[in-house]
């Protein structure tokens, strides 16, 4: 049985990869921030364990707590917007929280969890197309599109530094989805945009090691 970790399942993207993993079979470990929020996590099929990316005595604890069990692919979906983004408004805590969360956090995932991937295992981070400086027309979200952008860099890196072990990393984008962070107005529920991106995972080549891949299969530019 294949295992799948979902590092930030509590809601939204994250509890709907959880759903979807766990219905098509897989052993699904997930993470809440929260203790109170893992019930909806284990209902939906998940082995729950506590983390908050921001705290790196928190992940310590998740990588001991897994040091036995073998990952074929470790999903960090953990993510924030953050407040005050447009030009005039940026303070300077508040962009530095985005950043470690949404750019530092997965690093620190990855570093503490790379040992838990074997031969082919996959890491994935939930980017978003907001990070592409190819696909910015519409600027704002200061903090935001810096760290994911920042996030894509980690990825590229961590492409090239788990090759030896025969492990690749991707950037995954979800589209613009209905959840807390997307918001009502989003296009895309969670169900489509995380099959989606499960199928991504799914048909992942050689090639793809290193890539930005939005959840219609398309590779996106930088
Ligand atoms: N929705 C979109 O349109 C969209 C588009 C592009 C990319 N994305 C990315 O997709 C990912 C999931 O987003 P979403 O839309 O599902 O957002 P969401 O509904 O706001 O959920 C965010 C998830 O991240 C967790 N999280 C936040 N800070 C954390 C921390 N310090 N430690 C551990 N977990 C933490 C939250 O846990 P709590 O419940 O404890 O807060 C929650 O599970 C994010 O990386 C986001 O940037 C989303």
């Amino acid at each position: 049985m294949p295992a799948i970790l979902i590092i930030g399942a509590s809601r939204g993207l994250g509890l709907e990869f959880v759903r979807q993993y766990a219905a098509d079979g897989w052993r699904v470990l997930a993470t809440v921030r929260d203790p109170l929020k893992g019930r909806a996590v284990s209902d939906a099929g998940a082995e729950v364990y506590v983390c908050d990316v921001g705290d790196c005595a928190s992940i310590a604890r998740l990588a001991a707590a897994l040091v036995d069990i073998r990952l074929d692919v470790v999903l960090h979906n953990a993510g924030i917007y953050g407040e005050n983004q447009g030009l005039g408004q940026v303070e300077a805590e508040a962009f530095m929280t985005v950043m470690r969360i949404d750019a530092l956090a997965p690093l620190l995932t990855a570093q503490a969890l790379a040992g838990r991937l074997g031969e082919g295992g996959i890491f994935a981070a939930v980017s978003s197309n907001m990070g592409s400086m190819a696909d910015n027309s519409s600027g704002g979200s200061y903090a935001y599109r810096a760290a994911k952008a920042a996030l894509n860099m980690v990825v590229r890196n961590l492409s090239i530094d788990l090759a030896p072990k025969g492990a690749r990393a991707v950037a995954l984008s979800p589209g613009w989805v209905r959840t807390d962070m997307g918001g009502p107005d989003a296009p895309l529920e969670a169900p489509e945009a995380v099959a989606g991106l499960r199928k991504v995972l799914a048909g992942l080549s050689e090639r793809d090691n290193g890539r930005m891949i939005h959840y219609d299969g398309r590779i996106l530019e930088w």
